[in-house]
């Protein structure tokens, strides 16, 4: 067996110390060093987009990365989403329409999601569906997950929009029951 290395690295805003071999992917560090079981086995080849975490902002394929690339990053992964009392905005959208069937690709479309958000807080309808083009789904025809990432992101700004005027922001449920409601959120 391989000599372990000792990585050091920021996971979903805690620092953490992880022991790998070389040849493990971080998806294997993840799922079976750090039990972090969001992010999912699919191809195992950059295809499929159900490893996607968030490494330093971008969105990668946690297939491809060895998991001593980590060392010094800043990773997010679906597990790191929601808060202790509240889904984060894109889940509770993906839930509200029906953006899963199987859920294999979930996380992995979350994350593709989230960094797309986080880098362009109003994306059009081509630039959601160019962001998430590098994950696949075999259930639900893209649509709803489209829609669902379409919603959270108008959520969001109706949220920093009032925020802005108030000095502080509504929770995520606040202003998505506005939304929902057909209410103005301010
Ligand atoms: S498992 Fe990584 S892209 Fe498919
Ligand atoms: S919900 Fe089954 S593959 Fe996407």
């Amino acid at each position: 067996m391989a000599k372990k290395v000792v990585v050091e690295a920021t996971i979903n805003g805690e620092p953490t110390e992880f022991l790998c071999e070389p040849r493990q992917s971080l998806l294997e560090s993840l799922r079976d060093v750090l039990e972090l079981t969001g992010s999912k086995e699919g191809c195992l080849t950059g295809d499929c987009g159900a490893c996607t975490v968030i490494v330093d902002g971008r969105p990668l394929c946690s297939c491809l990365m060895l998991g001593v690339e980590a060392q010094g990053k800043t990773i997010q992964t679906v597990e790191g989403l929601a808060q202790p009392d509240n889904l984060h905005v894109l889940q509770q959208k993906f839930l509200e329409h029906a953006s899963l069937q199987c859920g294999i690709c979930t996380p992995g479309f979350l994350m593709s999601a989230k960094a797309l958000l986080d880098r362009n807080p109003r994306p059009n309808e081509g630039e959601i569906r160019y962001a998430l083009a590098g994950n696949l789904c075999r259930c639900t025809g893209y649509d709803k997950i489209v829609r669902a990432v379409a919603d959270a992101a108008q959520t969001l700004a109706a949220g920093q929009r009032r925020g802005a005027q108030l000095g502080s922001g509504p929770s995520a449920s606040e202003a998505t029951d506005k939304f929902l409601q057909g209410e103005e959120v301010k």
